[in-house]
């Protein structure tokens, strides 16, 4: 018999009850949705609608229950539907007919909608860890590599040069703003449905606040049937970890690229990369392709739960079952995701060299060349037009700029003096970039000191 029987005169249809059942999923939620069922529990005690006594044996028992699925002694049943009616089941099973009484005042529909943010709280803090973990590696290699020259690029073009710490500092600053947006995301997450029932709340007097309190809320919803039906916490993680999946996508496709044998500016770890079953001198980053691929499951449980969402009537509505698996992949794929991205940075050695080789080919230092004119009172779209003339002269016969002499210099304009060619050395053209948020060895050690301290902040 259903839990829910009373009304029907017919069982479920074996292919409704398989097709409508969320247990084969939702069982990942049996701690939450004890926890959750334990403090409605002395709640209902607390104010008198269920005995001391009877409020402690529910609460033992369901102690009792998580311990056994922990331990993995519970077998749930397709028939009981969720993890809710599961529990609830067990519990009746165990304790008789005071079990029966747990469910007064409360719904699944705000039962699940807790069950989620518990969820979700735990994974976000966790997230947030694993982001943490690999913004320290990477202020560690650019610690480590604050004068390692290397090209930076516009359209994948060389355009001026930089050093690696400039370039991993940058998606350190991405990192930190998605660590940010879970951190501020959870302060919506973290409110306690409890209390809105099934879509109007109960005739019971209920002490909400103890409830949120017990669970850790920082406060309850005001809105029985906004409590039952927003998902928009879950929305709001997914669309963080879109966006920090989309910024562990580029960090991937550059370091697919930089490990190709045309670049070689990096070699990944053995233990970070694969071979293939029919070349044998193959070396694969594997790795970093199936991050950049997994992104693409991430936007698409993002976007499955924005459309289940987009047409519903208030307030719940069987559709919202499907927000589940989505928000577990989205945890999943994200949190392993940051895992080995953070193993493979750790793990990949730096070709210095031929990195700073890069960065001089090209005429990376053109900029430099037309600034040099500028500084000296050209106006900088001569000097711009000037120095294009010398780099076409240079590239027609294969020279640098720093291979011309002063006398062919000079051709081109009187403006130019000896001192063109200290400006024009690539070391010197990032030693100059000293602007806020500029390559600048100095000026970069000093953002990883800041980063370093919005870290620890965001993690406080
Ligand atoms: N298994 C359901 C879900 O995941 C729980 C809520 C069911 N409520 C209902 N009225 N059928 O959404």
């Amino acid at each position: 018999m259903k839990l829910w029987g009373g009304r029907f005169e017919k069982t479920t249809d074996a292919l409704v009850e398989d097709f409508h059942s969320s247990i084969s999923f939702d069982q990942r939620l049996y701690k939450q949705d004890i926890e959750g069922s334990i403090a409605h529990a002395r709640m209902l005690g607390k104010i008198g609608v269920l005995e001391p006594e009877e409020a402690d044996t529910i609460i033992q028992a369901l102690g009792e229950i998580l311990a056994d699925i922990r331990a993995g002694k519970v077998e749930f049943e397709i028939g009981a539907e969720d993890i809710h009616m599961n529990v609830e089941k067990i519990l009746t099973e165990r304790v008789g007919a005071v079990g029966k009484k747990l469910h007064t005042a409360r719904s699944r529909n705000d039962q699940v909608a807790l069950d989620l943010r518990l969820f979700l709280r735990e994974e976000t803090d966790r997230t947030q860890e694993l982001l943490a973990a690999l913004i320290h590696t990477l202020l560690k290699a650019a610690e480590d590599h604050l004068e390692t020259w290397m090209p930076g690029y516009t359209h994948l073009q060389k355009a001026q040069p930089i050093t690696l710490a400039h370039h991993l500092m940058a998606y350190v600053q991405m990192f930190l703003r998605d660590l940010e947006r879970l951190k501020d995301g959870r302060k919506r997450l973290n409110m306690s449905p409890l209390g809105s029932g099934a879509l109007a709340g109960t005739t019971f007097h209920l002490d909400r606040e103890m409830v949120a309190k017990e669970l850790g809320f920082d406060g309850i919803t005001l809105n029985s049937l906004d409590g039952v039906s927003d998902r928009d916490f879950a929305l709001e993680f997914m669309a963080a970890a879109s966006i920090a999946m989309m910024h562990l996508s580029r960090l991937c496709e550059e370091l697919v690229l930089w490990s190709s044998g045309e670049f070689q500016f990096v070699i990944m770890d053995d233990g970070y990369a694969t071979g293939s079953s029919i070349m044998p001198q193959k070396k694969n980053p594997d790795v970093a392709e199936l991050v950049r691929g997994k992104t693409g499951r991430v936007y698409g449980d993002l976007m499955a739960l924005l459309t289940v969402m987009k047409g519903l009537p208030l307030a719940y509505n069987k559709d919202m079952q499907e927000d589940k698996e989505r928000v577990f992949d989205a945890v999943d794929t994200l949190q392993k995701s940051l895992l080995v991205v953070e193993g493979m940075l750790r793990t990949m050695r730096v070709n210095k060299d031929v990195m700073a080789q890069g960065a001089k080919g090209g005429f990376t230092n053109a900029t430099d060349l037309a600034d040099y004119l500028a500084k000296k009172g050209v106006p900088f779209r001569e000097a711009h037009e000037i120095i294009g003339r010398i780099v076409l002269h240079c590239s027609k016969r294969g020279l640098g700029l720093e291979e011309m002499t002063l006398t062919e210099y000079r051709g081109f304009s009187p403006v130019f003096a000896d001192d063109l060619f200290a400006e024009i050395k690539i070391e010197q053209c990032v030693r100059a970039r000293k602007v806020v948020g500029g390559p600048a060895p100095e000026v970069v050690a000093q953002v990883i000191a800041q980063s370093r301290e919005k870290l620890n902040a965001l993690l406080e």
